[in-house]
């Protein structure tokens, strides 16, 4: 049995069509159908037009609304027509008829053919896009882009697709953001997935909500499917991101207590000392806090200041270390790689380039570790 599933907020001008045309596509259905519409209490009056127009076209069992009151919102309306659908093929489609409900039946053939995922998508051969502006067009490609690394779904912000519902089953899935075609397929890799070509037509009805907000939330979205999927590399970005914070951090707090509060009066190597080691300190401490609130914030009740500090250290002896060493090497032979790249950089910079990396990555793992 195939459940369509549709999120709806002020919908009421897209009900009769989208009623009409999605009965229409349930008869070239050779199975059970059934259409949820998941009304998040819309102030024009969505789910009443939506039981007008069903009752018009005697559409009977096959269409159910669904008006919910609390805990609203597009992906949490989405999760609980999943949890109310009988069927065991899963689709979601919007009500503003910019996915075409005749592709429906492709969508489930591809299922019955063995898919576990079909997509209808704009972006494969025979895909497309009808009416949008450029802009749109960039936010969409550039939206796609960034999630390419998370899913092979070429049109992965496709709000229009069907899943059987045992992948629903094998998933921690998270009702959340705005695209929950890509929360589901970056976390199902692996499983057969097929785009279905499809022209997407902007709604001629009502108002998208997609806003600065809504990109805001994909951003936001993404970043958590990142750090799911990837959680060792965006930890070291972050770690990354942290340090160079602390480092703005460090050179403020040092001009401040150096210049401002007049350290300088004790003289460069007393007053630079007294300055120094107050940033370093002040530096590490917002490293710290930064790292434990965001970098490492899973464990934040594990996290030590000492510790860290005595990584840092550490790290801080290695770079220094691995500079002395790399200094001290003996002169490339001509024409060979190494000399290159000597001949590029100087040898001082590639023993900082190579003990900050190492540094970095030994305070990456330390911090986490311990
Ligand atoms: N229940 C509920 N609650 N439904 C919502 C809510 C909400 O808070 N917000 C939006 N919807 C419904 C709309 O009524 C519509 O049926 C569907 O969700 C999509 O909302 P639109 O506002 O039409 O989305 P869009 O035009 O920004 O985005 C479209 O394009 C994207 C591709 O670029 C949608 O088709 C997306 O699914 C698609 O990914």
């Amino acid at each position: 049995m195939l459940s369509v599933i549709v999120p709806t907020y002020n919908e009421r001008d897209n009900a009769t069509e989208l009623i009409r045309r999605t009965l229409a596509a349930f008869d070239r259905i050779e199975e059970p159908v059934e259409l949820l519409i998941m009304d998040d209490d819309s102030p024009d009056g969505t789910s009443a037009a939506m039981i007008e127009a069903a009752a018009a076209h005697q559409a009977g069992e096959r269409v159910r609304v669904i008006t919910r009151t609390t805990d609203k919102g597009l992906a949490k309306a989405v999760a609980a027509g999943f949890s109310a659908a009988r069927g065991d093929v899963l689709a979601v489609m919007d009500a503003d008829l910019s996915h075409p409900p005749e592709q429906l039946p492709a969508l489930l053939g591809a299922i019955r053919e063995g898919a576990d995922v079909a997509v209808a998508s704009r972006y494969v051969p025979g895909g497309g896009t009808e009416g949008w502006p450029l802009k749109r067009r960039i936010i969409s490609r550039v939206a796609c882009w960034l999630a390419k690394p998370l899913t092979p779904v070429k049109d992965s912000t496709s709000g229009y697709f069907a899943l059987r519902r045992e992948c629903l089953e094998a998933v921690d899935f998270v009702p959340r953001g705005y695209k929950i075609g890509l929360e589901l397929f970056a976390r199902l890799p692996g499983r057969r997935t097929v785009e279905v070509p499809f022209v997407f037509r902007d709604r001629t009805r009502g108002t998208s909500k997609l806003g600065g907000a809504v990109i805001l939330a994909y951003l936001v979205q993404l970043g958590a499917l990142y750090r799911a999927r990837f959680p060792r590399l965006v930890g070291y970005l972050q770690f990354g991101l942290v340090g160079l914070l602390g480092m703005a951090v460090d050179s403020a707090t040092f001009g401040l207590a150096y210049w401002y509060v007049g350290l300088e009066a004790l003289g460069p190597t007393l007053g630079g000392f007294f300055a120094q080691t107050l940033s370093f300190l002040v530096a590490a401490r917002f490293n710290f806090a930064l790292n434990r609130l965001w970098t490492f914030r899973e464990r934040r009740n594990h996290a030590r200041m000492s510790v860290f500090l005595a990584v840092s250290l550490a790290g801080f002896a290695m770079r220094s270390l691995l500079f002395e060493f790399i200094v001290n090497l003996p002169p490339p032979a001509a024409g060979g790689f190494w000399a290159a790249i000597v001949h590029t950089l100087t040898i001082e910079q590639i023993a900082l380039i190579l003990g900050v990396l190492l540094a970095s990555l030994w305070n990456f793992y330390g911090s986490r570790r311990w």
